[in-house]
């Protein structure tokens, strides 16, 4: 997992072969360079994580990947599927999928409209042990990551009950249902759900005896496409595994303490002062505003995170880009609200990538 140079604003010409284009939503970022084969100081990843500064873990599942070689092509067929606007129904009650499916979750007949304008679909699913009718009420969401006309990016997320009002990590049987429905549909999930190595690192870092890996989403992130600069603090969690299974992203990732601090010297930089965010600099002096600006989503804020190319290149600068390729892990801490690590993520290939994206939580004793 290299860490990234800033090569070129956008719009300069650039002559390099590995450089990448970093566009997103049609916000041109700029171009940058892979560095030299990078990675976390594997001595203090427990201090990492404590800071909630994100931990790369490079080549962590490559033998993996290539394992599950043909469950991340079929993957990626069923992501071209999606595109093709392909009845998913009739997909998935063929082969592969109504075998691995079958005879434990049992796909209901509609797609449920929930209102939301980014889904594409919900497919809703029973469990069963036998005959014994375990849950009613899991599902699988696809979404589109933005309603940009040439982001073809999407996602699917699996999980149960209302989306929103439930506390999920209360409800562990369903969590655990859920996340095998994950691996029915998407084999390579075990590329970490059963990554005896990541169990053992997370359980010498994190104050926990066990884990488990909840709340699942799989990313298909397209060219233009990615994720807006975010964290993902829920309750009940730790913090979030993502491995990159095909294709590569371009990461910012650091601590929120972080993100504040960059975003402070960035302001009181030409580069900031240029860029003409006078009620922002204002808060410069002011660490509580700026991080309530932060929280409550300022739209100035929001724009500097996002699409700014001299943000962007600021934080290249000071070492929080990097390239994640097929085979290389992140791991973000998610504390709390104010301890937690923010990410914005990027397609760096001029095709679709494959990658999973899974919550952290303590397993609870299974009395059953
Ligand atoms: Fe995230």
């Amino acid at each position: 997992m290299p860490a990234l140079d800033y090569l070129a604003a956008p719009g300069e010409a650039v002559t390099r072969m590995d450089a990448v284009r970093v566009r997103r939503r049609g916000v041109e970022l700029g171009w940058v360079v892979p560095r030299t084969r990078d990675v976390t100081d594997h001595t203090c990843l427990a201090r990492h994580w404590a800071a909630a500064r994100p931990i790369y873990l490079a080549d962590f599942v490559t033998a993996e990947v290539a394992e599950h070689g043909e469950h991340i092509a079929q993957a990626l067929a069923l992501m071209e599927a999606v595109l093709a606007e392909a009845d998913l129904e009739d997909v998935l009650h063929a082969p592969p999928y109504d075998a691995r499916l079958a005879p434990d979750f049992r796909l209901l007949p509609a797609g449920i409209d929930t209102g939301d304008a980014q889904e594409i679909l919900r497919l809703d699913f029973d469990a069963y042990a036998g005959e014994r009718l375990l849950a009613e009420d899991l599902w699988v969401k696809l979404s589109w990551l933005s309603f940009h006309p040439d982001d073809t990016s999407l996602r699917f997320r699996f999980s149960f009950g209302i989306e929103g009002y439930e506390n999920v990590a209360a409800h562990w049987d369903k969590q655990k249902l859920a996340a095998r429905l994950t691996e029915a549909i998407f084999p390579e999930s075990a590329i970490v759900s059963r990554n005896s190595f990541l169990r053992g690192l997370l359980t010498s870092i994190l104050p926990v005896d066990d884990v488990a890996y909840v709340e699942r989403i799989v990313y298909f992130n397209a060219p233009n496409g990615g994720a807006q600069f975010h964290q993902d603090v829920e309750r009940g969690h730790l913090g979030v595994v993502f491995a990159q299974l095909h294709g590569r992203s371009l990461w910012l990732a650091l601590s929120r303490q972080q993100l504040l601090q960059e975003l402070a010297a960035f302001l009181r930089t030409p580069a900031g002062h240029v860029a003409g965010y006078p009620r922002l600099r204002a808060l410069v002096a002011d660490a509580e505003g700026l991080a309530a600006a932060l929280e409550a989503g300022d739209e100035v804020v929001e724009e500097v995170l996002n699409r700014s190319p001299e943000f962007f290149a600021h934080l290249l600068r000071q070492g929080h880009g990097w390239l994640l390729e097929p085979g290389d892990i992140i791991l973000l801490p998610q504390q709390s609200q104010e301890h937690c690590a923010w990410h914005s993520v990027f397609c760096a290939d001029d095709f679709p990538g494959h990658a999973l994206s899974f919550a952290i939580r303590e397993r609870p004793v299974d009395h059953q």
